[in-house]
């Protein structure tokens, strides 16, 4: 299997408490690797660090074979490499579709040349967008919310936008921070089919999951960490039974 990612001796410390702890980890082409372990593992911290929201302190991060490790998010997202949150920051006071059109990535429309010389073209682009983005709104089933406010939706169906948001992009990679927290049993198995899908549809997947039944269901590999260090890997059965794994998850 080919190499997506590679974070390779990551650390990140804030205030002397080590968040990521020279941390390392590969993804794979068309896998799902999920992230697993207690709250303030640093679980979130390596999402912000992978996606230059945060920059490490020491270690290497590579995308398709390109170092990464200094780039600014928008050149990390043009990449190939989009996310979700954990408290989910879609906005709120605009419509579900125009929330979804904010994520792609082949808008021209920025830069005055082409809002001078390319009209026609952007007006093309952003069609194209649109019939996207109501596909996307169909396959997760909430098409008829497409003009509602994304603030109006319930708990579950903006954690079902903010993948929607992270699949517009068209990324090789998508990082979802706990996609399933706090929603109910049909949503869940609603996400669960929209991620289980990815990797045939030739993506990637980090997952942070709490839930350990939702990671064996889903997952190809685990990683559990703990104050910011790897503490095992495998697959979802291997790291399951890892008596180190047990252990944290009893104390
Ligand atoms: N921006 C930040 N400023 C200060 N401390 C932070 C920040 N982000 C994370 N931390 C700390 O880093 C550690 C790891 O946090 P986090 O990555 O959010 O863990 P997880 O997502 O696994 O629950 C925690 O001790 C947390 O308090
Ligand atoms: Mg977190």
């Amino acid at each position: 299997m080919n190499s997506l990612l590679k974070a390779e001796n990551v650390h990140k410390s804030f205030n002397g408490v080590n968040a990521l702890n020279n941390f390392s980890c590969d993804v794979h082409e068309n896998e799902i690797v999920g992230l697993i372990g207690p709250n303030g593992a640093g679980k979130s911290t390596l999402f912000n660090v992978i996606t230059g929201f945060i920059e490490s302190e020491n270690g290497n991060i590579e995308f398709i074979g390109k170092v990464i490790t200094k780039y600014p998010s928008h050149k990390i997202i043009k990449l190939g490499i989009s996310r979700t949150f954990q408290d989910l920051r879609l906005i709120k006071q605009m419509s579900v579709l125009d929330n979804i059109l904010l994520c792609f990535n082949n808008q021209q429309g920025e830069e005055l040349q082409n809002i001078i010389f390319k009209s026609n073209s952007i007006a093309k682009v952003e069609e194209e967008n649109k019939l996207k983005a109501h596909d996307l709104l169909r396959h997760a089933g909430i098409e008829e919310k497409a003009n509602d406010l994304a603030g109006t939706l319930s708990y579950g169906q903006q954690k079902l936008l903010s993948i929607i948001c992270c699949l517009a992009a068209d990324s090789k990679l998508l990082l979802l921070d706990e996609p399933i927290a706090g929603i109910n049993p049909e949503m869940r198995e609603k996400i669960l089919t929209i991620i289980s899908e990815l990797p045939s549809k030739g993506k990637s997947v980090i997952l942070i999951e709490h839930d350990m039944d939702f990671t064996m269901r889903i997952c190809n590999r685990l990683i559990f960490m703990d104050a910011g260090y790897k503490i095992s890997e495998g697959t979802p059965e291997e790291v399951r039974n890892d008596p180190k794994v047990i252990e944290a998850y009893i104390q």
